[in-house]
């Protein structure tokens, strides 16, 4: 097992998590929300956030896959799993691990909208900006990092790492 450096410790990650929750709560104050979590990755993010968040909500899950080796996002997105819930005038909160090249993000925002909800963000625990390939941003972010690839706190590398408490770098 190599060595893994802590980059955001735990403590950090519910801090952050406890912000946007209270600012997702604020912002759709009086109004219900469904949390779509982008599988697995953001399954941790999602149960965290999801009770900091103080409204009527409900969850679904999609899944996708990107063609390419571990480290490597070759841009190709396949729909693994539909959302289960027509998201039709829902205030839609799409919940991903990291937001990277943002190739799968600018994939799903198209697939969603297609559903015309009545309200579309996206709440991202990681944002590594200076890979970004699509315009696309989160409304939602938990922490900009350097471009090394992490690991922890349901992000993985060859579907290893995923219950770490903190997030890692990978050397
Ligand atoms: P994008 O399409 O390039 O934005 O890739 C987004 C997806 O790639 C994320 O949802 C993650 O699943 C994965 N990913 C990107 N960077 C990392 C990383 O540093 N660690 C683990 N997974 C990553
Ligand atoms: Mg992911």
């Amino acid at each position: 097992m190599p060595e893994l450096k802590v980059l955001i410790s735990r403590e950090q990650i519910a801090g952050r998590v406890a912000e946007l929750g209270r600012q997702i709560t604020t912002d759709f104050a009086g109004e219900s929300v469904v949390l779509v979590g982008v599988l697995k990755g953001a399954a941790i993010f999602l149960s965290d956030l999801s009770r900091q968040i103080h409204l009527d909500s409900t969850f679904d899950f999609i899944s996708v896959s990107s063609y390419g080796n571990a480290k490597q996002n070759s841009g190709e997105v396949k729909l693994m799993k539909d959302v289960d819930q027509s998201m039709e005038g829902r205030n839609l909160i799409l919940v991903e691990d990291i937001l990277d090249t943002g190739l799968t993000m600018s994939y799903l925002k198209k697939m969603m909208l297609a559903h015309h909800p009545k309200a579309f963000k996206i709440a991202a625990l990681l944002d590594k900006k200076c890979r970004r390939q699509q315009p696309i941003y989160a409304d939602y972010a938990g922490f900009e990092i350097p471009d090394e690839f992490v690991v922890g706190y349901g992000m993985d590398f060859d579907e290893r790492y995923r219950n770490l408490p903190d997030i890692c770098v990978v050397p």
